[in-house]
């Protein structure tokens, strides 16, 4: 079975969540896109959601099939958001932004009553930090910025790689024109100790731990899926 394929199950899992009327937070990545593929068919097929884009990209791709959409201005408060992640551990603490729209997600995962995380065993870990944690950082003092994340996770006894995000020649640009650091940590023993810390650096837009945020994650294996809540 390839990746693609337990991306599908995920998504064809969490579609049973969502019901008519929902205002719904529309995930980015991946599997959040195979989500947006099912849920369009179902739109197609008469099911009434208003759905809420965590980044230009998904807009993009629900506007293309006929998902409806609204800003969060125009929908403050949501019912649920399905997202993908780039790692989960078992307490449903997560690593987001590997496709870049962590500030977006988490604006509208926090603005949602439940969020549903969608993604394959390869994403499930013990602990968080075998992917790099993306930190979305203000363009102006960059250079300072990354000295502050390195002395903040000095001090949390983190060391490893801190890279600035690009796009061929030039820094990625996310879509609120922030850039993002990559930092290489390794096993982030205490999440919520270096996502407190990360916050006191004025420089640091936000960073990709979901920490409370998620209540349910959707995890597909090579045959059918299993679910971890908390
Ligand atoms: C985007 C994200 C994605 O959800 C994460 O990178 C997972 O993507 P994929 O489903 O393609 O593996 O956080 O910012």
């Amino acid at each position: 079975m390839d990746a693609r394929h337990m991306k599908i199950i995920a998504a064809q899992e969490a579609l049973k969540h969502v019901e008519h009327g929902m205002r719904l937070g529309i995930g980015t990545g991946s599997t959040a896109e195979e989500f947006v593929r099912l849920l369009a068919e179902k739109v197609a097929e008469g099911l009434e959601v208003r759905g809420v884009p965590t980044s230009e990209r998904t807009a993009r791709l629900c506007l293309e099939l006929g998902v409806p959409l609204n800003s969060l201005d125009e929908l403050p408060e949501l019912d649920l958001t399905i997202d993908g992640a780039d790692e989960v551990d078992n307490q449903l603490r997560l690593i987001k932004g590997g496709g870049g729209a962590l500030l977006r997600e988490k604006i509208v995962a926090a603005a949602s009553a439940r969020m549903i995380v969608i993604a394959d065993e390869s994403k499930v870990v013990d602990t968080l930090g075998k992917y790099p944690l993306p930190i979305e950082v203000n363009p102006f003092g960059l250079a300072a910025t990354r000295i502050a994340v390195e002395k903040c996770a000095s001090r949390l006894g983190l060391t490893g790689d801190i890279a600035l995000r690009k796009r061929g020649e030039d820094a990625y640009e996310t879509d609120g024109g922030h850039y993002i650091l990559d930092a290489s940590f390794g096993r982030i023993s205490d999440a919520e100790a270096l996502a407190a810390s990360l916050y006191s650096i004025p420089g640091v837009v936000e960073h990709g731990l979901f920490i409370n945020l998620a209540s349910l994650a959707i995890i597909a294996g090579p045959q059918s899926a299993r679910t971890i809540a908390v």
